[in-house]
């Protein structure tokens, strides 16, 4: 595995293996790299035939109160499980070869970041999106990979990808969870052992409201108050949001139809959770 800081560097590598008809895939991550990342970098390494990481904690995708710099960041642990994962490209920039002095640029998908996380995080998909197109031209990958836990980054993603041309096939894979459910985050070695048990309801939550989906409920409203319902009896519970939204436009529904996602956002202590899931109906 050759890790790269500088993305000049790495760029002029990967363009040289990419005018070889090399098919290289990108599996962009914040690092403190987890079972839902493995399951990312697996199946890239099995499609490929060079698979890139990058491990940047971004600075411009959180909010002047956010938890920038408590991030985990594990980067030795981190190294070890990329080669073990016989990763061939390692990128872990500096915050000032991504972004120098005077850095004036950026990328946003307008309406769709504004809405579910955009709203109580403004300004957050503004900043993934301008790092993943920046990973994008610094990598010129064929693919890259995307966790379904962040189903609306990946809606933007690969809205963006589209809008701007970007030849890059947008691959999103299952939300990977642990024993009970809790969806593997990176952020789930902040929650206190009680935010952890409490946090479980997420899951259940969601399987409830897809029995309820089954049984022929179809009225948007009725499933989310279920949900809520069950999150607010957990005492460290603070819910951000939970909707229900067309799947590709993000438009909250009254009436399931199509592809729908339950999208929410709930706050366990200090921690910000999300999870969702995708309903055909
Ligand atoms: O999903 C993440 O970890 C980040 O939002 C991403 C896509 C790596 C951009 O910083």
């Amino acid at each position: 595995m050759r890790i790269f800081k500088d993305p000049g560097r790495l760029n002029a590598v990967l363009s040289a293996l990419k005018k070889r008809h090399k098919d290289i895939a990108l599996v962009p991550t914040m690092g403190a790299l987890h079972a839902g990342h493995l399951s990312l970098i697996r199946r890239a390494r099995h499609a490929h035939q060079i698979v890139a990481v990058s491990i940047f904690v971004n600075p411009s995708q959180f909010g002047p109160r956010e938890d920038f710099r408590r991030y985990p960041r594990t980067l030795q642990e981190d190294i070890a499980l990329c080669r073990a994962e016989k990763v061939d490209f390692l990128f872990i920039p500096a915050v000032k070869e991504v972004y120098p002095p005077g850095y004036r640029t950026f990328v946003e998908v307008e309406g769709l970041s504004k809405a579910l996380c955009g709203k109580s995080r403004p300004g957050h998909f503004r900043g993934v999106t301008t790092i993943v197109a920046k990973l994008f031209n610094i990598t010129v990958p064929d693919a890259a990979y995307f966790g379904g836990k962040d189903a609306q980054q990946a809606v933007i993603i690969e809205r963006m990808a589209r809008d701007l041309n970007f030849p890059v096939k947008i691959k999103v894979l299952p939300v990977v969870r642990e024993k009970g459910g809790l969806a593997f985050s990176s952020r789930n070695r902040y929650l206190k052992q009680n935010e952890r048990e409490d946090a479980l309801v997420l899951y259940q939550a969601l399987q409830q409201a897809a029995g309820l989906i089954n049984r022929g409920v179809r009225k948007a409203g009725l499933i989310e108050k279920h949900i809520r319902r069950s999150i607010k009896a957990k005492k460290s519970a603070r819910i951000d949001y939970v909707s229900i939204v067309a799947g590709r436009s993000l438009q909250p529904v009254k009436i399931l139809k199509g592809e729908c996602l339950i999208a929410l956002a709930v706050r366990f202590g200090n921690t910000r959770l999300i999870d969702n899931l995708t309903i055909k109906v």
